[in-house]
C-alpha cells in the first residue's frame, strides 16, 4: 500500500507531469493523501490530504521545471489522514526529501534518538525519520549516496524509499518486502512500485531486490548491494497496452473490468488449453512435482478463490486445503515431503500471503505463485510462477483478477492431479462466450434498483457456490458500504437466520449439480421469515417459483456454473454502489496492494 513515483529526465519541464500521471496510476495502492517534491536550486514539496486531484488543485500553475522529483500516494498507517502526514516529509531545512511505502518497525526509537540530537519532527508517521537519519550521515560529513545508504541501513520492517537533494538531478531508492521498480525511457528514467506508473512512457524495466539500492540519474541506473558494489541487473520488457490502463469510455474501472472477464478469459487459457484432445498444459509449470499434499495461502477475493481450487483438487483425488494468510502457521500445520504450497495473489505483493509463503519455504515445501504480476515478489520468491494473464485491475475491488484465478486453478488442479478431460477442456473454452451473454443479458441493474434500501445482504451458496456467496457479499460490502454476508447455504440455520428479516434480501446460488433440493430447501427456511429471495441459478424451471427475482446464467456443470454466477453478483454489488453514488473504484479506508500485516 502506498504507491510511489521518481522521475529525473534529460527533457525539461516534464517532471511535476510525469510525477502526476504516475501517482494517477498508483492511485489504487492509497488515496489517503498525495504529494510530490521537485529537485531544483531548492526542493518544492506540495502535499494534501486526499485523492491526487486535490494535489492537482494544489500545485501552483506556475511552472515547476525540475531536475528530478518524487510523489507519493498513501495509505495511512502511521497518523490520520492529513497534510501534515502527508509524504513527501523533509528534513529540517527542507534540502532532503523522502517518499517511502512500507512500515518502519524501529521508528520510534529513531525518533526517540533523533529528537535528542535537536531534530524537528512534524507529523505522526514513521517515515519521517529517514529524512532526518539522511541529514545527520549529511552533517557527519557523509556524501549524499552514502548519507542515504547508512540512513537506510538503520531502517528495520519493510520499506520501498526513495529520495531527492535540492540541487541535484539524482534519485536514490533502495528497497526492503515492498515492491521497488525502475523504468528504463527514452528521454528519462523512472521508478515506481508498480509498473502502471510510467508504462505511457515504457515498457522497460529492472526490478529491484530486496536488500538492494538504486541510483537513478538522466544518464542510467546504477544498482548496487547494500555496501554499495555494482549489481548485474537484468533488463526486462512489459507487455502491458497502456491502453488497458484507461476507463476505455466506462465510467468506472470496476465497470470496465468487470465486461475485460471474457477477454481476460481467453488470454488466460491461450496455449494452455486444447479442447480436442481434452488437454492442458502450463509450460510454465512443466517442472512442477508434487508428491504430498497441496496448501493455498491467500486473502480476501484470492482466498475465496482458493476456497475454490482446493475444493477442484480434492474433488480430484488431491489433499488439498485452503488458508487465510494471515493465520496460517506451519508449525501447527504438517508440510509432508513434497507438499506444494501455492500463493494466490493478484499483486503478488501482499505481505500477509509473501510471509506464509516465506515460511513455507523455509519449512521445505515447493513454493508456487498463482499471481497477475509479472515480477512481483510472490512470482520472483517462489520456486514456480503461474501468471493468471488478467491484465491491470485498477479498481480495488477485484473482478477480472478473480475470475481469472478461477479459470487458473481449475489448470491447475487437472495438471496437478493428471486427471483432465475433453468435457472439462470444453467447459473452460465456452466460459469467455458464455460471461458474454451474462453481461449481455443480466438484470442486475433492476434487482439493484429494488434493493438499493435493504438493512443487510446475505448470500448462501453450497459445494462450489459457497466461495462465490463468499465473494458476493465481500464485493457488496467493500463497494457499497452495506452490511453483507456470505455462508454456506446449510449454516444459515445454525445461527445466522436468527438476522434475517422483510429487510434482509437473500441472494441464493442455486446451480445444477449442487444438490439443488438442500438448497431449495435452505431458501424455503429464509421465505418463510418473508426475506426477498432473489434466485441466481442456471436451472429457473425448478427454482423460479421460490424467488421474487431471477439471475439466469447459462450453465457449465457444476464446476464452472458457479463462475457465472458469480459475474451476477458482481454486476448487482456494481449497481447498489453506483445508485448510493459511492466511491467505486477507490472504496473508503482500502487500498488495492495490501503491503502492511
Ligand atoms: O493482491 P492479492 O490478491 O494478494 O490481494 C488480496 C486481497 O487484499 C484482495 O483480494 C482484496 O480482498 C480485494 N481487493 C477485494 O476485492
Amino acid at each position: 500500500m502506498c504507491g510511489i513515483i521518481g522521475y529525473t529526465g534529460s527533457g525539461t519541464g516534464d517532471v511535476l507531469d510525469v510525477l502526476m500521471t504516475g501517482l494517477s496510476g498508483l492511485e489504487y495502492r492509497g488515496y489517503d493523501s498525495a504529494g510530490v517534491a521537485v529537485a531544483n536550486s531548492s526542493l518544492e514539496v506540495y502535499k494534501r490530504e486526499g485523492e491526487v486531484s486535490a494535489l492537482e488543485n494544489a500545485v501552483p500553475d506556475s511552472d515547476l521545471d525540475g531536475l528530478a522529483g518524487i510523489g507519493h500516494t498513501r495509505w495511512s498507517t502511521h497518523g490520520p489522514p492529513t497534510d501534515a502526514n502527508a509524504h513527501p516529509h523533509t528534513d529540517d531545512d527542507g534540502r532532503v526529501a523522502v517518499v517511502h511505502n512500507g512500515i518502519i518497525e524501529n521508528y520510534q526509537a529513531l525518533r526517540r534518538e533523533l529528537e535528542a540530537d535537536g531534530y524537528t519532527f512534524t507529523s505522526d508517521t514513521d517515515t519521517e525519520v529517514v529524512p532526518h537519519l539522511i541529514r545527520s550521515a549529511l552533517d557527519s560529513g557523509a556524501d549524499r549516496e552514502t548519507a542515504f545508504r547508512q540512513a537506510v541501513q538503520r531502517l528495520e520492517g519493510s520499506y520501498a524509499v526513495a529520495t531527492v537533494f535540492n540541487g541535484s538531478e539524482t534519485v536514490y531508492a533502495a528497497r526492503n518486502e515492498s515492491p521497488l521498480v525502475l523504468g528504463i525511457g527514452e528521454d528519462g528514467h523512472y521508478l515506481a512500485s508498480d509498473v502502471p506508473a510510467f508504462i505511457e512512457f515504457t515498457d522497460r524495466v529492472v526490478y529491484l531486490e530486496d536488500g538492494q539500492f538504486a541510483r537513478v540519474n538522466p544518464s542510467g541506473i546504477v544498482v548496487t548491494d547494500d555496501q554499495g558494489a555494482i549489481v548485474e541487473t537484468a533488463v526486462e520488457t512489459v507487455d502491458w497496452d497502456p491502453e488497458d490502463a484507461g476507463k476505455s469510455g466506462y465510467d468506472h474501472y470496476m465497470l470496465k473490468e468487470i465486461h475485460e472477464q471474457p477477454t481476460a478469459i481467453r488470454k488466460c487459457l491461450r496455449e494452455r488449453v486444447t479442447e480436442l484432445e481434452g488437454s492442458i498444459d502450463v509450460a510454465e509449470l512443466a517442472d512442477l512435482e508434487v508428491e504430498g499434499p497441496v496448501q493455498f495461502v491467500a486473502c480476501g477475493t484470492s482466498y475465496h478463490a482458493a476456497l475454490y481450487g482446493a475444493r477442484l483438487l480434492r474433488e480430484r483425488g488431491v489433499p488439498a486445503q485452503s488458508f487465510l494468510a494471515s493465520e496460517y502457521d506451519v508449525d501447527a500445520v504438517p508440510l509432508p515431503e513434497g507438499s506444494l504450497v501455492v500463493g494466490v495473489t493478484q499483486s503478488g505483493e501482499t505481505a500477509d500471503t509473501m510471509s506464509a509463503l516465506r515460511a513455507a519455504n523455509r519449512a521445505g515445501a515447493t513454493t508456487l505463485a498463482l499471481t497477475n504480476v509479472v515480477g512481483s515478489s510472490a512470482a520472483r520468491e517462489c520456486d514456480h510462477v503461474m501468471y493468471i494473464r488478467a491484465g491491470p485491475e485498477i479498481g480495488v475491488a477485484a473482478t477480472k483478477t478473480f475470475v481469472s484465478q478461477q479459470v487458473a486453478l481449475a489448470m491447475l488442479s487437472s495438471v496437478v492431479s493428471g486427471r483432465g478431460s475433453q468435457e472439462f477442456a470444453q467447459q473452460l473454452r465456452a466460459l469467455p462466450d458464455q460471461i458474454q451473454q451474462v453481461l449481455d443479458e443480466s438484470t442486475a441493474r433492476e434487482v439493484a434498483a429494488a434493493y438499493e434500501d435493504a438493512d443487510a445482504y446475505f448470500f448462501i451458496g453450497r459445494g462450489y457456490n459457497a466461495p462465490v456467496a463468499l465473494e458476493g457479499a465481500l464485493k457488496m460490502k467493500e463497494i457499497t458500504y452495506n452490511h453483507a454476508e456470505g455462508f454456506a447455504a446449510g449454516e444459515l440455520k445454525h445461527g445466522p437466520l436468527a438476522l434475517v428479516t422483510d429487510s434482509t434480501p437473500v441472494f441464493a446460488l442455486v446451480t445444477e449439480g449442487d444438490d439443488v433440493s438442500k438448497t431449495l430447501g435452505n431458501v424455503k427456511e429464509v421465505e418463510a421469515r418473508d426475506a426477498p429471495i432473489v434466485a441466481v441459478t442456471d436451472i429457473p424451471d425448478q427454482v423460479s417459483a421460490y424467488a421474487d427475482h431471477v439471475l439466469e446464467v447459462p450453465s457449465s456443470g457444476p464446476r464452472f456454473t458457479p463462475i457465472l454466477a458469480n459475474i451476477q453478483l458482481q454486476l448487482v454489488a456494481y449497481w447498489i454502489a453506483n445508485r448510493l453514488d459511492r466511491s467505486i473504484d477507490k472504496p473508503r479506508n482500502l487500498a488495492k496492494s495490501v503491503t502492511v500485516k
